[in-house]
């Protein structure tokens, strides 16, 4: 009796062993034949951050600053930048370095049907080498250029997902996730609209922009060198008159709460000022970390 219970147990072990192998086999193979998807190449060049090649023809980064990066540009090769950002597009070191700028202002809310019948022309009437950029490089440029991918059929959904993954796009911003997921490439067709070298942008994001670049320079200038005082204090400045005006002249299209909200952090940056002229460094960190939450905080309730 105990041999046949012996035998039965050496058998399901036996048989168990045998599934697991059989499964294992099959798991392998599959692997084999997915293999992993290549990552986008990503390049370091000077001046530029997140700058990846998203296929033959068209990259995708952060947005020139000053000669050196408009130089690295020609070196690579290309002959057209697009900017998706708010801020107007530098267009006098794009024509010395022999480059044209194409503007497509997009928001951090998605891609709106006129800005994807854009893209859909940037991939049909530009033939590259082409530099698509917003500010950082890592959500709104992005977005674009994973449209212009779909519709020039170097990118699918697959990759552009891997894509905006390995650009660092945040997840925050659902609604440019949600537009590369839906976009449909326009028939051939379809009217496609003007591409304009510098597009009109609504005045709330010409003045945010400039508040952005504001609030990166005092970020920039957060060490404590006597040197860096004085220039503080004058980005500071121009911060909060950035802030109150936009409270003023813009804010008539939100509620109280938004007008609110933009005090809040002109009286902030006041409080930044009085840390610098202290020379409060300890205050002045902390101030710029308050200020950062309430941009955030607004960002996520009205914008994204
Ligand atoms: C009270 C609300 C509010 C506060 C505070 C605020 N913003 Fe904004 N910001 C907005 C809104 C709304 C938009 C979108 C405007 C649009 O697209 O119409 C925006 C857009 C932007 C943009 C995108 C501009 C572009 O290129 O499209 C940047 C960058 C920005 N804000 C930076 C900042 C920074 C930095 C701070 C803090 C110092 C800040 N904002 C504080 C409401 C706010």
């Amino acid at each position: 009796m105990l041999l046949i219970r012996f035998f039965v147990l050496v058998t399901l072990v036996g048989t168990g062993l045998f599934i697991e192998t059989v499964a294992a086999q099959q798991e392998k193979a599959e692997s084999q034949t997915k293999p992993e998807p290549v990552p986008f190449h990503s390049m370091s060049l000077p001046g530029l951050d997140n700058v990846f090649q998203i296929d033959k023809q068209f990259y995708s980064g952060s947005g020139p600053h000053g000669e050196l990066s408009f130089q690295a540009l020609k070196k690579l090769g290309i002959k057209t930048i697009v900017s998706v950002d708010g801020t107007p597009p530098d267009l006098e070191h794009a024509r010395k370095a022999g480059m044209k700028y194409i503007h497509i202002p997009i928001g951090y809310d998605g891609v709106s049907e006129d800005a994807g019948l854009a893209f859909a022309r940037v991939a049909r009437d530009l033939k590259g080498p082409v530099y698509i950029h917003c500010h950082h490089g890592k959500h709104r440029g992005p977005t674009a250029a994973a449209v212009i991918g779909i519709c020039r059929g170097t990118l699918n959904q697959k990759s552009v997902q891997q894509f905006l993954t390995q650009a660092g796009t945040s997840k925050d911003y659902a609604g440019l996730w949600r537009d590369v997921k839906k976009f449909k490439v326009p028939d051939s067709n379809a009217i496609l609209p003007e591409l304009v070298e510098s597009a009109k942008v609504p005045p709330m994001v010409s003045a945010m922009a400039q508040i952005s670049h504001d609030f990166e320079l005092s970020d920039q200038l957060l060490q404590n060198k006597p040197e860096n005082r004085k220039q503080r204090l004058r980005v500071l400045v121009l911060l909060r008159e950035g802030l109150h005006e936009t409270a003023r002249k813009y804010s008539g299209d939100y509620d109280e709460m938004f007008k609110q909200w933009l005090t809040e952090s002109e009286q902030q940056v006041k409080s930044l000022e009085l840390a610098v002229q202290q020379g409060d460094q300890q205050a002045f960190t902390t101030g710029m970390k308050t200020l950062k939450f309430q941009c955030k905080r607004c960002h996520k309730a009205y914008r994204d």
